[in-house]
């Protein structure tokens, strides 16, 4: 499978959209697997390593949903508001056969959504948990904290940087993000 393709089907080569999309993702892709490199050097994985290939190929195709959304400035016109671009990248990549991958785009968003935060936060999202449950799911919603999708699309927030933009979301959020921190050995 080449997420290339997939994302030429929806987004237009030398689009603004085109081009956030594979610069982003190709920046979360390339953190993303070196997370999964620490993961193996730092804890017994033997039993079931971490999935390069797949990690890959759901790091490229984590935000495809993002041209259904209303984000102008990243060249996209869509009518839905933004926070429904993982959900919307699920229902994507499962009309695509890809399952494993949609799982990775619905709960990227943040640490992960949880029932009460779409409740208490009135999201337009469905009711259902939205959190990353596998290795593959949280190194790559960890990964893509690193990078923003604005101005400073290239350039790598430090974990500080991570950190403060997590605390605004409240302390249970900070804490998952720091226990993901413990573990991948920041
Ligand atoms: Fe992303």
């Amino acid at each position: 499978m080449e997420p290339l393709e997939i994302i030429r089907k929806y987004y237009k080569p030398g689009s603004v959209a085109h081009e956030f999309l594979i610069k982003h993702s190709e920046k979360v892709a390339l953190k993303a697997l070196d997370v999964a490199r620490r993961v193996s050097a730092l804890h017994d994985v033997k039993a079931s390593p971490p999935d390069m290939d797949f990690i890959r190929e759901a790091s490229m195709l984590h935000d495809i949903g993002m041209f259904l959304t209303d984000a102008p400035q990243l060249g996209c016109y869509g009518d839905k508001p933004y926070i429904t671009h993982g959900y919307l990248g699920r229902q994507l990549l499962e009309k695509e056969g890809l399952p494993r991958h949609a799982l990775v785009a619905e709960r990227h968003v943040g640490v992960g959504l949880t029932i009460e935060d779409i409740s208490r936060q009135e999201l337009p999202l469905p009711l259902k948990d939205m959190t990353p449950q596998t290795l593959e799911e949280k190194i790559i919603s960890f990964a893509d904290k690193f990078y923003s999708k604005g101005k400073e699309l290239a350039k790598e927030k430090t974990v500080e940087e991570v950190r403060e933009s997590i605390r605004r979301y409240g302390e249970a959020k900070l804490a998952v993000f720091d226990e993901w921190l413990r573990f991948f050995g920041y």
